[in-house]
């Protein structure tokens, strides 16, 4: 039965998270850790950006090229920097030869812009690789608008195409979006060179050193693929915004670090070695009212924590390990900082950061339930191995025990409605939940987890373990979609349809 299987499915996952992923090895040797300069993403501001998804060579292991497909041809793809109240229109061109979607991650914007997964941008030729799941498509180029009308926070972009999310982003399609306002920037956080955003991302690399995902298109599928497919993928090469292990040289100052985890599968839990504070002063939705010192921080695929960290706390010549302990081997560490020189310190932390409006359960109108559950003997509906034309998939993944389809609504809130949504995992999945920015109510396992604090987009479920949120439905009426941020899961159809009515 279902049980049975699931247990043989968690056991080609990693031991620590339960987590249902299974590693990929690279075909060469691993590069040396702590080495590789941490580069900075391209930064970008303006009312109209654009941004051509293109092929191209990045040097990714030293002296290694790398085929990326990127914004760009970046990756990670360009930093969009952008002020609350300054809409900003992403013109997007797409010279691949696959279908794109283009998703801003905790972004509230109309369903149209949103990134609906079907609502697919195709290459100038009209003409792509493998077959997509009908919906409505533009030819060549389009813009999405972003009204930026929500708090600062740290957005990321990434596409968004039903059945091809995995194979896309693990290719190089994702980026920051960083979003500040008034409020923000007059609390005297560190600014500049000394805001850095960071994204984790594990890969692995085949024998001519590029990337080694199970399956890129249909003419690439390997046999056996299935159930890596289905559990998730997981690199050996920790990547921390396209460099392998990076190592960052810093002044013994204040330091604002915005994690991402831009992971496919992969789970994280950061400490510093040896030892010291990350002050977390944000999470998915922006600002904490107040920082909160951590000693670990953690991150589920699609999660992001704002932190900062003092590096006055350590003498010049240390070197400062970001430990990851969730990660095996070589994946037990991220990078390094390097604290190489003295500092005159010119930002601050304040006690109260910002204000969040809470929301009481009593404002609920409704509670609905969401099961996340592997469904058995499927071989119905549609998902990542059909569209790949590996035909019959003997399972899926599900919610409320249906895969994803465009025509089902799961849930139906008013406007302006406050629900409590309860989230209920057999196995782990970081639950995505676009527009509405969440805060956690309860979770079955215990309190709430510090990862859950401030308003998030994305909620880490661990096995058997039940996570009510609440939210109000605003902004926009329309048809959005909630999903695991599992890649792979979420290609293997664990994604569903709510309607703002
Ligand atoms: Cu980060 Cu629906 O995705
Ligand atoms: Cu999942």
């Amino acid at each position: 039965g279902a049980a049975a299987g699931l247990g043989l499915l968690t056991a080609r996952g990693s031991q620590a998270t339960n987590q249902l992923a299974a590693l990929v090895p690279s075909d060469l040797p691993l590069p040396a850790r702590f080495t590789v300069p941490l580069p900075r993403p391209a930064q970008r501001s303006g009312a109209e950006i654009s941004l051509v998804q293109r092929y191209a060579e990045q040097e990714i292991l030293p002296g290694r090229r790398t085929r990326v497909t990127g914004y760009d041809g970046m990756y990670p793809g360009p930093t969009i920097r952008a002020r609350r109240g300054a809409p900003v229109h992403v013109s997007v061109q797409n010279d691949l030869d696959i279908g794109t979607v283009m998703h801003l991650h905790g972004g509230r914007m109309a369903p149209e812009h949103d990134g609906y997964p079907t609502d697919v941008l195709l290459p100038h030729s009209g003409h792509v690789r493998a077959p997509l799941m009908p919906g409505n498509t533009t030819v060549g180029a389009r813009s999405y608008v972003y009204p930026m009308d929500q708090r600062a926070a740290t957005l990321w972009y990434h596409d968004h195409a039903m059945d091809f999310t995995g194979p896309n982003v693990y290719a190089g399609l994702a980026g920051f979006c960083i979003l500040t306002d008034a409020e923000e920037e007059a609390l005297g956080l560190p600014s500049n060179e000394r805001d850095v955003e960071l994204m984790l991302a594990d890969r692995s690399f085949t024998s001519d050193a590029q990337f080694k995902y199970p399956a890129l298109a249909p003419d690439q599928s390997v046999p056996g693929v299935e159930p890596l497919y289905l559990a998730g993928v997981l690199g050996d090469v920790m990547l921390v915004n396209g460099a392998p292990w990076p190592v960052h040289e810093v002044s013994r100052n204040l330091h604002r670090l915005r994690w991402l985890n831009g992971s496919n599968a992969r789970n994280y839990r950061l400490e510093l070695a040896p030892g010291g504070t990350l002050i977390q002063i944000g999470s998915d939705g922006g600002l904490l009212e107040e920082p909160a010192p951590r000693n670990s921080i953690a991150l589920s695929p699609g999660e992001r924590m704002d932190t900062v960290v003092d590096f006055s706390q350590y003498p010049v010549g240390t070197l400062v390990t970001v430990r990851n302990t969730l990660g095996a081997g070589p994946m037990d560490a991220v990078m390094q900082f390097r604290v190489v020189r003295d500092a005159h310190e010119d930002a601050r932390v304040p006690d109260k950061l910002s204000q969040i409006e809470w929301l009481r359960r009593e404002d609920a109108v409704r509670t609905r339930d969401f099961i996340f559950a592997l469904q058995f003997g499927g071989g119905h509906g549609h998902s990542a191995a059909q569209a790949r034309g590996g035909g019959f998939i003997p399972h899926q993944w599900t919610i409320n025990g249906r895969p994803f389809d465009t025509e089902t609504d799961w849930a139906t809130p008013n406007y302006g409605d406050v629900e409590i949504w309860r989230f209920t995992a057999v196995a782990a999945h970081p639950v995505h939940v676009h527009l509405a920015h969440m805060q956690v109510l309860s979770r079955s396992s215990g309190a709430p987890r510090p990862s859950d604090a401030g308003l998030k987009d994305t909620v880490d479920l661990g096995p058997m373990e039940s996570c009510e949120v609440i939210a109000r439905f605003d902004g926009f009426r329309g048809r959005y979609v909630m999903h695991c941020h599992n890649l792979e899961h979420e290609d293997m159809a664990m994604m569903a349809n709510f309607t703002v009515v």
